[in-house]
């Protein structure tokens, strides 16, 4: 367990009516740590991502960020959402609006900077992120590759603690999923604490401190990459493995 967690679920359990999605998840994120959830389909990986930055309730546990509870609704809970970043499989970009509005609108509305301040600020994470010369473009002008590393400037943007992932790679044809990973590298090695669902084993191997695989709801293994990708302890896990490395 990390020794000052950023994030922190203790106990955590979530249901969806008589289905019980999460069970007994105990996982603690430290500061510039990256962890790479992986496993099958349905096993909560998604939902876990949900719950850390509150989009979805659970019914026992606790998490915290930075040492506190989540909050539950009104101005605290929004000023959450913008210190957990969530860059989800599909892009979710404003199509009526410019990259650089994009990146720049919640900048105004939500942290409350002045326009000029937020569209520097947007240029300056556009050039890190290798699209500073489609700042005036509208998103349905660019690469599925593209538009996600706008999706990942504009929640950088917010300046947050930590950024949630969700297989932000799967929808992409494969020529791009590389220039995606490149900038989640970058990141990783700038020292943000990122959790991310991937099923990109390079990126795991090269990027994560640690591989949280679930089964079933719950974490069966969190442990160094290494040590998982050779020498996995869970028959579930050594199933998954030799499906997805078949491919
Ligand atoms: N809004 C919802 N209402 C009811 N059940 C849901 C809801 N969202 C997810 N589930 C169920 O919860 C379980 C976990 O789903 P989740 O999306 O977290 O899995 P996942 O590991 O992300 O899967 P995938 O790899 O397919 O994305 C699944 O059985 C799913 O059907
Ligand atoms: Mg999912």
């Amino acid at each position: 367990m990390a020794v000052d967690p950023l994030i922190e679920l203790q106990g955590v359990n979530k249901y969806y009516g008589e289905l019980h999605v999460l069970k007994d998840i105990d996982l603690a994120v430290g500061r510039g740590e990256v962890v790479v959830v992986i496993g099958p389909s349905g096993s909560g990986k998604s939902t876990l991502c949900r719950t850390i930055n509150r989009l979805e309730t659970v019914q026992s546990g606790t998490i915290t960020l930075d040492g506190r509870p989540l909050p539950e609704e009104g101005k605290a809970l929004a000023r959450l959402r913008a210190e957990v970043g969530m860059v989800f499989q599909s892009f979710n970009l404003f199509a009526h609006k410019t990259v650089l509005q994009n990146v720049s609108l919640a900048q105004v509305k939500v942290r409350g900077r002045k326009r000029d301040e937020a569209d520097r600020r947007s240029r300056e994470l556009l050039e890190r992120v290798g699209l500073r010369a489609h700042a005036a473009k509208y998103p349905a002008q660019l690469s599925g590759g593209q538009q996600q590393r706008v999706a990942i400037a504009r929640a950088l943007a917010m300046e947050p603690k930590a950024m949630l992932f969700d297989e932000p790679t799967s929808a992409l044809d494969p020529e791009m999923i590389n220039e995606v990973l490149e900038v989640m590298r970058q990141l990783a090695r700038d020292g943000m604490t990122m959790v991310v669902v991937t099923h990109e084993m390079g990126f795991a191997r090269a990027s994560a401190n640690r591989v949280v695989f679930m089964a079933d709801g719950r974490i069966v293994e969190d442990r160094a990459p290494e040590e998982f990708f050779t020498d996995p302890r869970s028959e579930r896990a050594k199933d998954f493995l030799s499906k997805i490395l078949k491919h």
